[in-house]
């Protein structure tokens, strides 16, 4: 199976674990993509559910396929979310944001009792940090921001370039109305710390490091899938 097949196989044994009327966080991103369509699905032979999307293009998705929404100021307190992710380590740390979202994607997660992601089997890492870190900034004082990051970044011992996301020629701008910088420090031993320091930065919106948000993994790999807890 390729990496696609695999994420919709991950989506699918998600599945299991949605249940009749549950208040739904829903991911962005190919995976979760996969498991919006396969629960378009499920509602339309009588499941239940309400969603929340963590995105403008989830919800586009949703109310394409038919899955039914709301918003997290109407239903601000959420079953399960399902959401992929770009890293998973060992404790269920989680790099995010490569799609952009990672701002809603953490809003709707910490609203959630529970969180899955789902992913094929890539994504599982020894140590967060092969992937970008995607950081939200402030448009204001980008300049600013980049260097704050980069000193924080210093002080913890990393370093690496901090890539401003661009859209063809365009800076890409999030659902927030921010950019991300795309921070390449290599492995991140300390991510509590380097998540404290970047909270620190007042340009700083969030950033992509997931600490204690993930009650389980559903990885599918060639050997099959796998709950990570
Ligand atoms: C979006 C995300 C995605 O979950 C992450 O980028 C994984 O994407 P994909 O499922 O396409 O591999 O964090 O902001």
């Amino acid at each position: 199976m390729n990496a696609s097949e695999l994420k919709v196989e991950a989506a699918r044994a998600a599945l299991a674990h949605v249940g009749d009327g549950m208040r739904l966080g829903i991911g962005t991103g190919s995976t979760a993509e996969a498991f919006v369509r396969l629960l378009a699905e499920k509602v339309a032979g009588g499941l239940t559910v309400i969603g929340v999307p963590t995105s403008e293009r989830t919800a586009a998705l949703c109310l394409e396929v038919g899955v039914p929404l709301s918003t997290l100021d109407d239903t601000p307190e959420l079953d399960l979310t399902i959401d992929g992710a770009d890293e998973i380590d060992p404790d269920l740390s989680l790099i995010k944001g490569g799609g952009g979202a990672l701002l809603r994607e953490k809003i709707v997660a910490a609203a959630s009792h529970r969180m899955i992601v789902i992913a094929d089997a890539s994504k599982i890492v020894d140590t967060l940090g092969r992937f970008p870190l995607p950081i939200e900034v402030n448009k204001f004082g980008l300049r600013a921001t980049e260097l704050a990051i980069a000193a924080a970044a210093e002080n913890l011992g990393l370093s690496g370039p901090v890539a401003l996301r661009m859209t063809g020629a365009a800076p890409f701008v999030t659902d927030g109305g921010h950019f991300i910088l795309d921070a390449s420090f290599g492995r991140i031993p300390d991510t509590r710390a380097l998540s404290n320091a970047l909270h620190a930065i007042p340009g700083v919106v969030e950033h992509g490091l997931f600490i204690g948000l993930a009650s389980a993994a559903i990885v599918a790999g060639s050997d099959g899938i796998k709950t990570v807890h």
